[in-house]
Protein backbone atom coordinates (compact mmCIF):
# COMPACT_ATOMS: atom_id res chain seq x y z
CA UNK A 1 0.00 0.00 0.00
CA UNK A 2 1.58 3.18 -1.25
CA UNK A 3 2.01 6.00 1.73
CA UNK A 4 -0.14 8.95 2.39
CA UNK A 5 1.58 12.46 0.13
CA UNK A 6 3.62 15.08 2.53
CA UNK A 7 1.25 18.02 2.33
CA UNK A 8 3.71 21.00 1.50
CA UNK A 9 1.76 25.02 2.25
CA UNK A 10 4.08 27.65 0.01
CA UNK A 11 2.90 30.66 2.38
CA UNK A 12 3.64 34.56 1.40
CA UNK A 13 3.89 35.98 5.13
CA UNK A 14 4.14 39.69 3.65
CA UNK A 15 7.71 41.41 3.18
CA UNK A 16 8.42 42.89 6.68
CA UNK A 17 4.75 44.53 8.32
CA UNK A 18 3.75 41.55 10.33
CA UNK A 19 0.03 42.92 9.99
CA UNK A 20 0.49 42.14 6.18
CA UNK A 21 -0.29 38.58 6.84
CA UNK A 22 -3.50 37.71 5.18
CA UNK A 23 -6.34 35.66 6.95
CA UNK A 24 -5.59 33.01 4.20
CA UNK A 25 -2.02 32.88 5.43
CA UNK A 26 -2.81 32.81 9.11
CA UNK A 27 -5.33 29.74 8.42
CA UNK A 28 -2.85 27.84 6.40
CA UNK A 29 -0.32 28.33 9.40
CA UNK A 30 -2.56 26.50 11.59
CA UNK A 31 -3.22 23.29 9.12
CA UNK A 32 0.99 23.28 9.51
CA UNK A 33 2.31 20.82 11.85
CA UNK A 34 6.35 21.95 10.95
CA UNK A 35 7.54 25.19 9.88
CA UNK A 36 10.90 25.18 7.55
CA UNK A 37 13.21 28.01 7.78
CA UNK A 38 16.48 28.22 5.51
CA UNK A 39 18.58 31.24 5.53
CA UNK A 40 22.14 32.38 6.63
CA UNK A 41 23.89 35.32 8.37
CA UNK A 42 22.43 38.35 9.94
CA UNK A 43 19.79 39.08 7.40
CA UNK A 44 18.60 34.76 8.28
CA UNK A 45 18.43 36.18 12.19
CA UNK A 46 16.20 39.09 11.38
CA UNK A 47 13.96 37.48 9.23
CA UNK A 48 13.88 34.42 10.87
CA UNK A 49 13.37 36.35 14.47
CA UNK A 50 9.92 37.66 12.58
CA UNK A 51 9.19 34.99 11.29
CA UNK A 52 8.87 33.46 15.01
CA UNK A 53 7.09 36.37 15.65
CA UNK A 54 4.45 36.54 13.42
CA UNK A 55 4.10 32.15 14.58
CA UNK A 56 3.93 33.13 18.42
CA UNK A 57 1.16 35.75 17.41
CA UNK A 58 -0.55 33.54 15.15
CA UNK A 59 -0.53 30.12 16.76
CA UNK A 60 -2.16 29.05 19.71
CA UNK A 61 -0.33 25.87 20.99
CA UNK A 62 3.34 24.64 20.23
CA UNK A 63 4.76 24.71 16.84
CA UNK A 64 7.73 22.89 15.52
CA UNK A 65 10.34 24.79 13.44
CA UNK A 66 12.41 22.79 11.03
CA UNK A 67 15.87 25.65 10.59
CA UNK A 68 18.51 24.82 7.71
CA UNK A 69 21.59 26.84 6.73
CA UNK A 70 21.58 28.40 3.25
CA UNK A 71 23.97 26.86 1.18
CA UNK A 72 26.95 29.11 0.00
CA UNK A 73 26.15 30.65 -3.18
CA UNK A 74 28.42 32.54 -6.16
CA UNK A 75 27.40 35.74 -6.16
CA UNK A 76 30.68 37.42 -7.94
CA UNK A 77 29.08 36.03 -11.25
CA UNK A 78 27.16 39.42 -12.70
CA UNK A 79 26.68 38.39 -15.85
CA UNK A 80 23.96 36.34 -17.95
CA UNK A 81 25.18 32.77 -18.69
CA UNK A 82 27.36 32.60 -15.78
CA UNK A 83 25.13 34.37 -13.24
CA UNK A 84 22.24 31.82 -14.42
CA UNK A 85 24.39 29.27 -13.91
CA UNK A 86 25.31 30.34 -10.98
CA UNK A 87 21.90 30.04 -9.59
CA UNK A 88 21.09 27.36 -10.82
CA UNK A 89 23.51 25.21 -8.87
CA UNK A 90 22.46 27.03 -6.07
CA UNK A 91 18.80 25.85 -6.65
CA UNK A 92 20.11 22.33 -6.88
CA UNK A 93 21.84 22.39 -3.56
CA UNK A 94 19.07 24.38 -1.90
CA UNK A 95 16.79 21.64 -3.66
CA UNK A 96 19.10 19.22 -1.76
CA UNK A 97 18.45 20.57 1.57
CA UNK A 98 14.62 21.16 0.83
CA UNK A 99 14.30 17.39 -0.37
CA UNK A 100 15.57 15.87 3.28
CA UNK A 101 13.68 18.29 5.06
CA UNK A 102 10.42 17.19 3.45
CA UNK A 103 11.65 13.22 3.78
CA UNK A 104 13.28 13.17 7.35
CA UNK A 105 11.38 16.19 9.20
CA UNK A 106 7.80 15.46 7.83
CA UNK A 107 5.80 12.52 8.33
CA UNK A 108 3.71 10.67 5.50
CA UNK A 109 0.21 12.64 5.58
CA UNK A 110 2.06 15.41 7.59
CA UNK A 111 1.76 18.79 6.68
CA UNK A 112 4.97 21.23 6.28
CA UNK A 113 4.96 24.59 5.89
CA UNK A 114 7.29 27.18 3.76
CA UNK A 115 6.96 30.66 5.32
CA UNK A 116 7.79 32.90 2.16
CA UNK A 117 9.14 36.51 2.36
CA UNK A 118 6.34 38.84 0.35
CA UNK A 119 4.71 36.70 -2.24
CA UNK A 120 6.09 33.38 -3.41
CA UNK A 121 5.57 34.53 -7.11
CA UNK A 122 8.27 37.36 -6.90
CA UNK A 123 11.93 36.83 -7.31
CA UNK A 124 11.31 33.81 -5.05
CA UNK A 125 12.89 30.25 -5.60
CA UNK A 126 10.71 27.99 -3.38
CA UNK A 127 8.46 27.19 -5.79
CA UNK A 128 11.52 26.04 -8.54
CA UNK A 129 12.48 24.08 -5.86
CA UNK A 130 9.70 22.12 -5.10
CA UNK A 131 9.22 21.72 -9.13
CA UNK A 132 12.86 20.37 -9.01
CA UNK A 133 11.94 17.58 -5.82
CA UNK A 134 8.92 16.79 -7.47
CA UNK A 135 11.10 15.73 -10.57
CA UNK A 136 13.43 13.88 -9.08
CA UNK A 137 10.18 11.75 -7.67
CA UNK A 138 12.15 10.06 -4.71
CA UNK A 139 9.43 11.77 -2.39
CA UNK A 140 5.82 12.45 -2.64
CA UNK A 141 4.12 15.75 -1.67
CA UNK A 142 1.45 17.94 -3.35
CA UNK A 143 1.76 21.58 -2.76
CA UNK A 144 -0.31 24.58 -2.53
CA UNK A 145 0.52 28.63 -2.76
CA UNK A 146 -1.31 31.26 -0.12
CA UNK A 147 -0.06 34.41 -1.87
CA UNK A 148 1.07 37.28 0.52
CA UNK A 149 2.16 41.22 0.15
CA UNK A 150 4.59 41.73 -2.10
CA UNK A 151 7.40 44.28 -0.67
CA UNK A 152 6.44 46.09 -4.18
CA UNK A 153 2.94 46.55 -3.66
CA UNK A 154 4.11 47.56 0.40
CA UNK A 155 6.35 49.95 -1.38
CA UNK A 156 3.63 51.58 -3.63
CA UNK A 157 1.17 51.65 -0.63
CA UNK A 158 3.97 53.66 1.61
CA UNK A 159 4.46 56.20 -1.54
CA UNK A 160 0.21 56.51 -1.49
CA UNK A 161 1.03 55.98 -5.31
CA UNK A 162 0.59 53.30 -8.29
CA UNK A 163 2.83 50.82 -9.86
CA UNK A 164 1.27 52.12 -13.23
CA UNK A 165 0.24 55.23 -14.71
CA UNK A 166 -3.17 55.32 -16.91
CA UNK A 167 -3.12 52.56 -19.30
CA UNK A 168 0.80 52.38 -19.11
CA UNK A 169 3.23 48.90 -18.68
CA UNK A 170 5.12 48.29 -15.70
CA UNK A 171 8.63 46.60 -16.32
CA UNK A 172 9.72 45.05 -12.70
CA UNK A 173 13.31 43.80 -13.09
CA UNK A 174 16.45 43.31 -11.03
CA UNK A 175 18.99 45.95 -10.44
CA UNK A 176 21.84 43.81 -12.71
CA UNK A 177 19.66 43.67 -15.76
CA UNK A 178 18.95 47.67 -14.83
CA UNK A 179 22.08 48.40 -15.47
CA UNK A 180 21.98 46.57 -18.90
CA UNK A 181 19.18 48.64 -20.07
CA UNK A 182 15.39 48.74 -19.64
CA UNK A 183 12.12 49.21 -22.29
CA UNK A 184 10.88 52.66 -23.46
CA UNK A 185 7.59 54.08 -22.13
CA UNK A 186 7.95 52.14 -18.90
CA UNK A 187 7.89 53.28 -15.72
CA UNK A 188 10.38 50.69 -13.89
CA UNK A 189 10.60 48.78 -10.26
CA UNK A 190 13.53 47.96 -9.14
CA UNK A 191 14.58 45.00 -6.55
CA UNK A 192 17.57 42.99 -5.82
CA UNK A 193 20.02 46.06 -5.97
CA UNK A 194 23.24 45.38 -4.23
CA UNK A 195 24.90 48.46 -6.28
CA UNK A 196 22.91 51.56 -6.31
CA UNK A 197 22.07 51.02 -10.08
CA UNK A 198 19.57 53.90 -10.25
CA UNK A 199 22.90 56.43 -9.70
CA UNK A 200 23.00 55.24 -14.14
CA UNK A 201 19.85 56.47 -14.55
CA UNK A 202 20.68 60.19 -13.15
CA UNK A 203 20.39 63.15 -15.70
CA UNK A 204 17.76 61.02 -17.41
CA UNK A 205 14.75 63.22 -15.84
CA UNK A 206 13.87 60.04 -13.34
CA UNK A 207 11.52 60.44 -10.54
CA UNK A 208 12.13 57.58 -7.78
CA UNK A 209 10.30 56.10 -4.77
CA UNK A 210 12.90 54.85 -2.73
CA UNK A 211 12.39 52.35 0.25
CA UNK A 212 14.63 50.06 2.21
CA UNK A 213 13.38 47.77 5.13
CA UNK A 214 9.69 48.43 4.45
CA UNK A 215 7.03 47.96 7.11
CA UNK A 216 9.65 47.33 9.88
CA UNK A 217 10.85 49.53 12.28
CA UNK A 218 13.61 50.18 10.59
CA UNK A 219 12.10 51.55 7.45
CA UNK A 220 13.20 54.24 5.59
CA UNK A 221 11.58 56.10 2.68
CA UNK A 222 12.93 58.86 0.09
CA UNK A 223 10.73 60.23 -2.96
CA UNK A 224 11.99 63.12 -4.84
CA UNK A 225 13.45 63.58 -9.02
CA UNK A 226 16.48 61.42 -8.89
CA UNK A 227 18.89 64.03 -9.39
CA UNK A 228 18.48 65.46 -6.37
CA UNK A 229 17.84 62.50 -4.03
CA UNK A 230 20.24 59.77 -5.07
CA UNK A 231 23.22 60.83 -3.09
CA UNK A 232 20.85 60.72 -0.48
CA UNK A 233 19.89 57.57 -1.20
CA UNK A 234 23.45 55.99 -1.46
CA UNK A 235 24.09 57.52 2.35
CA UNK A 236 21.22 56.49 3.99
CA UNK A 237 21.74 53.41 1.95
CA UNK A 238 25.53 53.26 3.25
CA UNK A 239 24.59 53.77 7.25
CA UNK A 240 21.75 51.75 7.34
CA UNK A 241 23.66 48.59 5.78
CA UNK A 242 27.01 49.48 7.94
CA UNK A 243 24.27 49.55 10.76
CA UNK A 244 22.03 46.61 10.07
CA UNK A 245 24.51 44.26 8.51
CA UNK A 246 21.92 43.86 5.00
CA UNK A 247 19.50 45.57 3.65
CA UNK A 248 16.59 44.98 1.42
CA UNK A 249 15.59 47.91 -0.48
CA UNK A 250 13.26 48.47 -3.67
CA UNK A 251 12.30 51.32 -5.46
CA UNK A 252 10.14 52.71 -8.41
CA UNK A 253 11.06 54.99 -11.14
CA UNK A 254 9.42 57.22 -13.19
CA UNK A 255 10.11 59.53 -16.10
CA UNK A 256 9.06 62.62 -17.21
CA UNK A 257 6.67 63.07 -14.07
CA UNK A 258 6.53 65.66 -11.73
CA UNK A 259 5.73 63.89 -8.81
CA UNK A 260 2.59 62.91 -6.56
CA UNK A 261 -1.05 63.93 -9.19
CA UNK A 262 -2.93 66.31 -7.30
CA UNK A 263 -0.07 67.33 -4.58
CA UNK A 264 2.11 69.79 -4.43
CA UNK A 265 5.87 68.12 -4.38
CA UNK A 266 5.53 67.40 -0.74
CA UNK A 267 8.05 68.79 1.86
CA UNK A 268 11.31 67.25 2.03
CA UNK A 269 10.78 65.22 -1.13
CA UNK A 270 13.05 67.68 -3.61
CA UNK A 271 15.98 67.37 -1.07
CA UNK A 272 15.04 63.53 -0.28
CA UNK A 273 14.50 64.04 3.04
CA UNK A 274 13.55 60.47 4.79
CA UNK A 275 10.69 61.65 7.10
CA UNK A 276 7.45 60.28 6.38
CA UNK A 277 5.65 57.89 4.05
CA UNK A 278 6.10 60.51 0.97
CA UNK A 279 9.89 61.28 2.52
C1 LIG B 1 14.62 37.62 -2.99
S1 LIG B 1 13.61 39.01 -3.29
C2 LIG B 1 12.15 38.53 -2.50
C3 LIG B 1 10.95 39.35 -2.91
C4 LIG B 1 9.69 38.93 -2.17
N1 LIG B 1 9.23 37.63 -2.60
C5 LIG B 1 8.56 39.93 -2.34
O1 LIG B 1 7.45 39.55 -2.73
O2 LIG B 1 8.79 41.10 -2.03
C6 LIG B 1 14.35 40.15 -2.19
C7 LIG B 1 14.17 41.58 -2.65
O3 LIG B 1 12.86 42.00 -2.33
C8 LIG B 1 12.87 43.36 -1.96
N2 LIG B 1 12.40 43.45 -0.57
C9 LIG B 1 11.92 42.44 0.19
N3 LIG B 1 11.50 42.88 1.37
C10 LIG B 1 11.69 44.21 1.38
C11 LIG B 1 11.42 45.22 2.31
N4 LIG B 1 10.87 44.96 3.51
N5 LIG B 1 11.73 46.50 1.99
C12 LIG B 1 12.27 46.78 0.79
N6 LIG B 1 12.54 45.87 -0.14
C13 LIG B 1 12.25 44.59 0.14
C14 LIG B 1 14.31 43.85 -2.12
O4 LIG B 1 14.45 44.38 -3.42
C15 LIG B 1 15.08 42.58 -1.97
O5 LIG B 1 16.34 42.68 -2.61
Amino acid sequence: MSEAPRHILVIGIGAGDPDHLTLAAVKAMRRADVFFVLGKGAEKDALTRLRRDILDEHLTGPYRVVEADDPWRDRTQRDGGRYASAVHDWRHRRADICERLIADELAPGETGAFLVWGDPSLYDSTLAILDDIRERDTVAFDHEVIPGVSSVSALAARHRTTLNRVGRPVHITPGRRLAQGYPEDCDLVVMLDGHETFTHLVGGGWWIHWGAYIGTPDEILVSGPLDEVADRIGRLRAEARERHGWIMDTYLLRQGWDGPQGASRPAGSADGSADGPLG
